[in-house]
């Protein structure tokens, strides 16, 4: 593609924001529209291009708004729709763009379509949703298959009143929408998409995408002996009639020149990821692979112990991402360590210690704005917020999948010590709640989340550290992650054809120290090389490119040494 074709999305640098952990502008504890508007200036100085908003929308709030009760509301506490129409007019004012979660998977069981659905069984809605009846066993009633929720447990949930089971691959309160029925998928469009569309949004994050069409929902194989019920991602996930359901959506979304970036989890398949984001393919832009924010992570969720991969687990993970776009792809990829569903990637890529959080932000700014494809950063990540301590109780985890693993822990082990306390350590390094706490904007009460005189508590605990860590400091820090965040984007713009668009070469997939690689564009070239331990480490220059003039185009380390690269620093050079 010529460099004028390029759509605005592949060079955009987007920024995610959790409405209610961003800023409470009217001392509720929660955070709100009006908050993100007074924070729009600070988001454009970091130099993002897209502001993408977590759910928004009317929701009672079981999973955070991705329950969705009226996708043409916004949720009390976070605004109303004239606000978010002021929200998209000062966004589009400040030359940025701004997306939406589309959550239809899956609505609340609240929302008016699931309450006609579930009010009897030839209500004309009941079909909207996915019903069936219990099947025996030895005249025990029992869920149609034994498929585990993304939150443990069946995904089936009885209902007494109509006396079938309904289908919720996330909470029971999550039913999910039939999307083999036309007309379902004609509201859909309407209410979730055009809705907003014509509001002015310019585009959307797709939750949970590749999961509309479930299959023939057959048993799944026995994969967790101890349990009832199994992990079906791979049935219920790219199912067969996918391109169709996606090909149909795009016929709305292209009336609008919207794009899309679509969450795409159990695809270990390159083929199959590539289907979805080829440009000719026309399904979606681009899509979050879940390889390289799943490193680390046990073969079920949190069972795991911390820090459990090494450099080439990463390094291989992220090649799969990269070469997605290798040549003859006519496809596009993402790059991201964060987002409301993941920890804080200082702790669990880097070190969080005191001495060396600073470098680590730094070298993962440093390795992101390296890597092609569109880049997303999480609120917070500008600034190098980590995970919060293990000296937090139980009781400050809100997020319903930490809760739900840990109950699940106690119900399993009998309420052993050490497994709890096992469970706990697991969720202290991979836990959602830890994107979640309120943004640490300076040293006022509540970290400036809420106003001064505010008297309602946050909804989550602050966190301890805004001594050390919050935006007003790094503001006027040279030294500071933000300060770097805002530099290095700037590279990244400078040199985007090498950076952004560049195919991206592995030239040491086996050192568990130094990860290296090069970026290559229509003859340019340049050198990534970072250093993922404590230690200074020699600087070895790969056999691939020595003997070439290597020009220091940036480092992440101030009055870095020759030939000596400091802990957690990270370097890009131009090669010649
Ligand atoms: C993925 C979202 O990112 C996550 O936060 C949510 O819990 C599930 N999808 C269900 O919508």
């Amino acid at each position: 593609m010529s460099v004028t074709q390029r759509p605005w999305w592949k060079d955009g640098v987007v920024y995610q924001i959790y409405p209610a952990s961003f800023k409470d502008s009217n001392g509720d504890g929660i955070g709100d529209l009006n908050g993100i508007i007074s924070e729009l200036d600070y988001i454009r100085s970091i130099g993002v291009d897209v502001v993408w908003i977590c759910p928004m929308y009317d929701s009672p709030q079981v999973d955070m708004g991705y329950d969705i009760r009226d996708y043409e509301d916004v949720y009390a506490p976070y605004g109303t729709v004239q606000d978010m129409e002021r929200l998209i007019a000062e966004t589009h004012s400040r030359g940025m763009k701004i997306i939406l979660d589309l959550v239809i998977n899956h609505t609340s069981d609240q929302h008016k379509w699931f309450l006609e659905s579930r009010s009897a069984k030839d209500n004309p809605k009941r079909d909207w949703y996915i019903w069936r009846p219990a099947r025996y066993v030895n005249g025990e009633r029992k869920p149609p298959n034994n498929w585990v929720s993304n939150f443990t447990g069946s995904v089936w949930e009885w209902d007494e009143h109509t006396q079938e089971y309904y289908l919720h691959l996330f909470c029971p309160e999550q039913p999910d929408l039939n999307w083999e029925n036309a007309e379902t998928r004609q509201a859909i469009y309407k209410s979730a998409m055009e809705f907003w569309l014509e509001r002015g949004v310019d585009g959307f994050r797709v939750d949970t995408v590749n999961m509309y069409s479930k299959g023939e929902m057959l048993d799944a194989p026995v994969t967790d002996p101890g349990s009832e019920w199994q992990f079906a991602g791979f049935q219920y996930c790219n199912g067969p009639r996918m391109k169709e359901f996606l090909a149909e959506m795009n016929q709305v979304l292209e009336k609008y020149d919207a794009m899309t970036v679509g969450e795409c989890p159990n695809t270990p398949d390159m083929k199959r990821v590539l289907e979805y984001v080829s440009a000719k393919e026309k399904q979606l832009d681009m899509v979050f692979q879940f390889d390289v924010v799943d490193v680390g992570q046990g073969p079920y969720k949190f069972q795991t112990t911390p820090k459990n991969w090494t450099l080439p687990h990463l390094k291989r993970a992220i090649a799969r991402t990269q070469h997605l776009i290798r040549t003859p792809s006519d496809g596009w990829t993402t790059v991201f360590l964060e987002n409301h569903d993941q920890a804080r990637s200082i702790t669990r890529f880097t070190s969080d210690a005191p001495e060396h959080r600073v470098a680590g932000g730094k070298m993962l700014a440093l390795l992101m704005a390296a890597l092609s494809g569109t880049l997303f950063i999480y609120q917070g990540q500008e600034i190098g917020l980590v995970n919060f301590p293990e000296t937090w109780d139980m009781s400050e985890y809100k997020d319903v999948d930490s809760s739900n693993y840990y109950k699940m822990v106690g119900a399993r082990t009998g309420g052993d010590e050490e497994k709890l306390a096992e469970a706990k350590r697991a969720l202290q390094h991979l836990a959602r709640d830890h994107a979640r706490v309120p943004m640490s904007w300076s040293t006022a009460p509540h970290n400036g989340f809420s106003p001064p005189d505010s008297t309602a508590m946050p909804w989550m605990r602050p966190l301890d550290d805004a001594a050390t860590c919050n935006v007003a400091q790094q503001q006027s820090d040279k030294s500071s992650v933000l300060a770097f965040w805002k530099r290095i984007l700037q590279v990244r713009k400078a040199h985007n054809d090498l950076l952004v668009h560049g195919q991206y070469d592995d030239l040491d997939v086996e050192d568990p120290e130094i990860f290296v690689f090069s970026k290559t564009w229509m003859g340019k070239r340049a050198l990534c090389v970072c250093n993922f331990t404590d230690r200074a480490k020699t600087l070895e220059v790969p056999e691939q490119v020595r003997g070439e003039k290597m020009e220091l185009l940036v480092s992440s380390v101030e009055g870095g040494v020759d030939g000596e690269l400091a802990a957690y620093e990270g370097r890009i050079y131009l090669l010649a």
